[in-house]
């Protein structure tokens, strides 16, 4: 049973191309699934190249009247859309649980989270100013002006389906771009609920266009191909931001890219121990541990290490497994029975190279968890290094440990990653925070924290995690070019 929905408005099943829904040219369409019963959620279009070109037309014409809209009047936009997405933030909490699967609460805080990211990006418009550069030459002036880069082709992941949508879009929006959208074919209807809010609030026809599809190859390819998408804006594996970064270089799109992490998450003798795990439960539960930015290592320290094990082991067996509707559940549903399967396999290859399961590592299937995909959360101890839940991003509820006795050991293991998006670390030695988080190969650093995500804050990654920050004043940057100008004669 999913939830009942009180603004039926929002559940929009169509794209959104040139300020008019729409079905795919081709007429085809595509299941959403809901996680917690596997039952059918929704039917939306699966589009194709036709869709993917139409939406380009859509934003090349737009892109000509949107740049020149003063910033101040985007910025009234964007901040309508904000106070919309508020306002509906229950219903679209429990659109995100019924296609994504998280709890409802997390659901609610996904729809705030996104919501900060608007209401952000609608504060910097007003902030892009440029530069006036002290002329090395007499009678000139010399400056550095701001301008929108152009379209924008925004690819967003199922995991958060509002917050990325909302961190990618308001800031594009915002410097003045417009934008084709492909969201995860997983979770389509809270993008289009937002976009729906979006159009309410008043972005013109064109401006913002999104196409569903589970064709991610085809439309994607419309896009790479079209010089008169200037950025690519994507959230996902590694591999496909490598495809995007390859096959964008025939036409110079600029590129952010937030890609897979591998987080190490260190706990040090000198923590509290009671902090580190509380940060751990955050940082590694959130989303059913389905975030690029959870622990996927953890190493604790010798002398803790057996404590640490005890209380961890205790919150994470008390966590409660359940489907959204159930208001006491913690834990949901993976997103699908490809998801689950990696973990299950990350599990058995553990024990088979001598981990120990001190909660979970199971799957649950019972009267009130019906749908295919729950997982028990699950504590591993003494896991060897060589293990796949070290080197791949597992995406579920594990949390893998491993005892360590050195700093420098440690740092040794937590660089030896392609990946470098987060990582953690719990201590109460000052020197020793200041040394860690320099040593770290990663762009973003929890220091005795686990919920580190934030709108002021720059997100994102070094070497396979991608390039790029979301969020923040950099966030912006990222949807701008700079235009020098000189002018001459005037002494
Ligand atoms: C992600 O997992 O892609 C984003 C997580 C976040 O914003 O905290």
């Amino acid at each position: 049973m999913s939830f009942k929905i009180d603004n039926e408005d929002l559940l929009l099943q169509k794209n959104f191309i040139n300020g008019v829904w729409c079905a795919a040219k081709s007429g085809n369409t595509l299941p959403v699934v809901d996680p917690a019963t596997g039952e059918l959620y929704a039917t939306v279009p699966d589009s194709g190249a036709d869709d993917a070109r139409d939406a380009v037309e859509a934003a090349a014409v737009a892109f000509e009247t949107w740049k020149k809209v003063p910033a101040k009047q985007r910025a009234t936009i964007l901040k309508r859309w904000n106070d919309l997405i508020i306002a509906n933030a229950q219903d679209l909490g429990k659109i995100i649980s019924s296609e994504q699967g998280k709890p409802l609460a997390e659901g609610v805080g996904e729809v705030a989270y996104a919501a900060s990211y608007v209401e952000w990006f609608a504060e910097e418009a007003t902030r892009a100013n440029g530069e006036i550069i002290p002329s090395p030459a007499v009678g000139r002036r010399m400056a550095a002006l701001k301008e929108p880069i152009g379209i924008v082709a925004a690819i967003t992941p199922w995991n958060f389906p509002a917050a990325m949508i909302a961190r990618k879009i308001a800031p594009a929006l915002a410097a003045g771009c417009t934008v084709v959208c492909k969201p995860a074919a997983e979770t389509p209807l809270t993008s289009l609920a937002l976009v729906k809010l979006a159009e309410q609030a008043g972005v013109p026809a064109g401006v913002l266009n999104i196409v569903v599809t589970a064709q991610s190859k085809e439309v994607a390819d419309v896009w790479l191909d079209d010089a008169r998408v200037r950025k690519i804006t994507f959230t996902g594996s590694t591999p496909v931001g490598k495809h995007l970064a390859r096959e964008s270089a025939g036409t110079l799109k600029k590129l952010s890219l937030e890609l897979g992490g591998n987080a190490p998450f260190i706990v040090f003798d000198d923590a509290v121990l009671d902090d580190a795990v509380e940060g751990l439960m955050v940082a590694k539960f959130r989303n059913g541990g389905q975030t690029c930015v959870c622990p996927n290592r953890i190493y604790v320290q010798a002398g803790i290490y057996d404590e640490f094990v005890r209380k961890l082991t205790a919150r994470v067996a008390a966590l409660v497994v359940g489907p959204a509707t159930n208001p006491a559940s913690q834990i949901g549903p993976m997103i699908n029975a490809k998801a689950i399967d990696k973990i299950e396999s990350h599990v058995n290859d553990a024990v088979e190279k001598g981990a120990r399961i001190t909660t979970g590592g199971k799957r649950i299937q019972s009267a009130e968890c019906v749908g295919p995909t729950y997982y028990a959360p699950t504590v591993l101890v003494d896991v060897d290094r060589s293990s796949k839940c070290f080197h791949e991003e597992t995406f579920g509820p594990v949390a893998p440990l491993t005892k360590f006795n050195t700093e420098e050991e440690v740092l040794e293991w937590a660089n030896a990653s392609p990946f470098g998006l987060a990582s953690y670390f719990y201590t109460n030695d000052l020197r020793r925070v200041t040394r860690v988080s320099e040593a770290l190969e990663c762009g973003i650093v929890g220091i005795n924290e686990g919920a580190i995500a934030a709108e002021a804050a720059p997100f994102g990654g070094v070497k396979d995690s991608g390039y790029g920050r979301e969020g923040s004043t950099h966030g912006l940057e990222e949807y701008m070019h700079i235009k020098y100008t000189c002018q001459g004669g005037l002494d």
